[in-house]
């Protein structure tokens, strides 16, 4: 994988733009105006819808591929045993790692300009920080012993992978059979991140528009069956006074048994 495609998530500036998505409060996040409805807290619906849609006996293992720095992993860990969460970025594992240890990691993010302000990474005290694991991986070409898991999450990853289609191939068996994988994306295909021919959505197929919950169903389908589908909207503070604010399509699925 060439450095240009995942460069970004090995920057200073990713991790505390990461930090404050996953562990921000609403203040630090969105100084100066409320933030938009049900825009804060993106890992953890993530990690609540993973969880409402699985049975109890399905919920002993989770991988949350693409974890960033974590936060979902550890809302896992609220329902399930054990959580493995994987990332292309080692600063981002390395993150991961020191708050699975210590629970909280001090980092500086952006005001305006050269300012900056300090906050602490903390994670709730009410997860299990000791049922996870963190791992560099790469989704596109992951062990061939990870096992299977009862919950596989990937949040906002898809569209960031240089092959997201040899991701979604080893999905069949990466679930286990009755269980739930969640894909949630802002369909922000780009050919900074993903060869245009490899985008599964957002181009012309034959001459007509394909958008991204077509392009996973026939990806997806036969192996899995589709739950249920929605809008999650998040929040990504840029600096004090601007924002990524996007609406990702999730899609909920079973894999057949
Ligand atoms: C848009 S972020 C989403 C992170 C997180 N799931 C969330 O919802 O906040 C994409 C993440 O995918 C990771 N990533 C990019 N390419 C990857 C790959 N080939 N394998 C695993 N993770 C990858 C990045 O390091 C980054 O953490």
């Amino acid at each position: 994988m060439k450095m240009a495609e995942t460069g970004y998530y090995e920057t200073g500036a990713a991790l505390a733009q990461y930090l404050m998505f996953h562990y921000g409060d609403p203040e630090e996040t969105s100084p100066h105006a409320p933030p938009p409805p049900d825009s804060l807290d993106f890992p953890a619906r993530c990690a609540a819808v993973c969880v409402e849609a699985t049975a109890t006996g399905h919920r002993r293992r989770a991988l949350d591929l693409g974890c960033a720095v974590g936060r979902a992993t550890f809302e896992l860990t609220r329902a399930c045993d054990e959580v493995v969460g994987v990332d292309f970025s080692t600063m981002f594992i390395g993150a991961c790692g020191a708050l699975k240890r210590d629970g909280r990691l001090p980092y500086r993010y952006p005001v305006e300009g050269d300012i900056s302000a300090s906050a602490i990474a903390r994670v709730p005290k009410d997860v299990r920080r000791e049922a996870t694991r963190f791992e560099r991986g790469n989704a596109c070409d992951l062990p061939a012993d990870i096992g299977s898991f009862g919950i596989v999450l990937m949040a906002n990853l898809i569209d960031r992978l240089p092959d997201p289609g040899a991701c979604i191939c080893r999905l069949p068996a990466l679930v286990a059979s009755g269980g739930t994988l969640v894909v949630t994306t802002p369909c922000t295909w780009t050919r900074s991140f993903t060869p245009r021919e490899k985008w599964l959505g957002g181009r012309l197929v034959d001459g007509s528009p394909q958008q991204t919950s077509e392009a996973l169903r026939i990806a997806l389908e036969p192996a899995f069956a589709l739950v249920s589908k929605r809008d999650m909207p998040f929040l990504i503070r840029e600096h004090a006074r601007k924002f990524q604010w996007s609406i990702a399509l999730a899609t909920v699925w079973r894999r057949r048994e």
